[in-house]
Order: C-alpha cells, then sequence, then structure tokens
C-alpha cells in the first residue's frame, strides 16, 4: 500500500445549477477534499461556465460540518489569464490552475497568483510539451494533467495521459518539492488506481460522481481503490 496522501476534487461543472451551494455541502460531506471549479470563456475552450461571482457566492458553503475550510481549486481554462486569477484570488479561490499557453507571461502569472497567497499550478492539455516545467517548478505547488481535452465534462480518459503523469513525477522528484499531481477528465473508480500507480495523488471527477445518487458510495469506491 501506498504512504502517499491521496485528494479527490469533484467538479462541480457537473452538479447541478440550479443549487450549486447543496451541491457543495453534499458532495464534502461525502468525502470530497478539494472543490474542483472549472472556468470556462468561450475563447480558450469552446464552453462558459461560471465566474468570480459565482466563487465568491459558493465560497461559504465550502465548509466542513466542523467549519474547516475546503480549498476551492479553480482551473482557469481562460485567455487572457491575469485578470481573472486576481479576480478569482479575491473571490476566495485556494488554488489557482492555468494553461502556460493562454498566458503570454507566465512567469509573471504564476508572481501574480502567489502574491495573492493562493497556491499556484499549471495545467497541460494532451498534446502540450512538459518543457515549460523546466523554467518553473521552483513556483509551482499543483501540476494538473489533462486526461480529455479541456472544455467539456463526461469525456473517456485519454491513455496516453499516464506516459505524462509518469514523466511528471519523475520531474516532481527531481525538484526535491512538495507538489500535487492532479489529474483531470474521464476519472471513474474503475481508472483510478491505474492512474495512482502511474504517480498521481488528487483526482478530480465530475460525471462520475455527480452523474450518480449516491456521492458518498462513489467517493467511497474510489477510495476503496486507492487503498489497494
Ligand atoms: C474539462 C474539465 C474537467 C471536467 C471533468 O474541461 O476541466 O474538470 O469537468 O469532468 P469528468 O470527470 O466528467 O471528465
Ligand atoms: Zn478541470
Amino acid at each position: 500500500m501506498s504512504t502517499r496522501t491521496y485528494r479527490i476534487s469533484p467538479s462541480i461543472l457537473a452538479a447541478d445549477f440550479a443549487k450549486l451551494g447543496d451541491e457543495l455541502r453534499e458532495v464534502i460531506a461525502a468525502g470530497a477534499d478539494w472543490i474542483h471549479f472549472d472556468v470556462m470563456d468561450n475563447h480558450y475552450v469552446p464552453n462558459l461556465s461560471f465566474g468570480p461571482m459565482v466563487c465568491e457566492a459558493l465560497r461559504k458553503h465550502a465548509v466542513r460540518a466542523d467549519g474547516a475550510k475546503v480549498p476551492i481549486d479553480v482551473h482557469l481554462m481562460v485567455q487572457p489569464v491575469d485578470v481573472l486569477a486576481v479576480a478569482f484570488a479575491k473571490a476566495g479561490a485556494d488554488h489557482i490552475l492555468f494553461h502556460p499557453e493562454a498566458s503570454l507571461h507566465v512567469d509573471r502569472t504564476l508572481q501574480l497568483i502567489r502574491a495573492e497567497g493562493c497556491s499556484a499550478g499549471l495545467v497541460f492539455n494532451p498534446a502540450a510539451s512538459l518543457e515549460v516545467l523546466d523554467w518553473t517548478i521552483d513556483q509551482l505547488d499543483v501540476i494538473l494533467v489533462m486526461s480529455v481535452n479541456p472544455g467539456f465534462g463526461g469525456q473517456s480518459f485519454i491513455p496516453g495521459a499516464l506516459k505524462k503523469i509518469e514523466k511528471i513525477r519523475r520531474l516532481i522528484e527531481a525538484s526535491g518539492r512538495d507538489i500535487r499531481l492532479e489529474v483531470d477528465g474521464g476519472i471513474k473508480a474503475d481508472n483510478i488506481r491505474a492512474v495512482a500507480d502511474a504517480g498521481a495523488d488528487t483526482f478530480v471527477a465530475g460525471s462520475a460522481i455527480f452523474g450518480q445518487p449516491d456521492y458518498k458510495a462513489v467517493i467511497d469506491a474510489m477510495r476503496a481503490q486507492l487503498a489497494r
């Protein structure tokens, strides 16, 4: 059994938008570690979701029964990045992740996010090169691997992501830094173990959790796989 601490980050893109606050509380009671917040701008990706005002409204619902804060993991699929990154920090986001090719000045964007007191992360699409990590890994708290093309929930896991996860795990180990390796897209109880074996420690799941009536049963099944 691995000694790694695993995190499950349900994507509220697949939740019922008519009752997002209740959905947050329900999925946190079911065992969510983080809340994944997918921001789409109909420019960087061909879809439109929600902005910083919705994040701000949801911040007070992202708490456990004992009052402890649950981190809001903001995945920006937007271009340009900087103005929205700062707006989300001010709206209560805890982690702010962006796609490096969407920012003209990646180093500056990372500095902006960190100056706001948030954890910073880069996101890699299925065909994206990892070269930027050579120059940024010292500033990262999270690296997110896309295992689908960004823009929509409910797509199938692209198996090529496993090789990328393995490669990034080696880079993280070589850096000696405490960086979360998160994977996003098509994660379910029946593939989460393989994704963890490749080196991931944090898992986004949207349709697999919110598409089922019993969120706890799904999260428990995922954790049972991770505990094997
Ligand atoms: C895709 C989003 C994902 C997506 C995951 O652009 O970044 O977070 O909502 O959804 P599932 O788990 O349904 O693939
Ligand atoms: Zn996402």
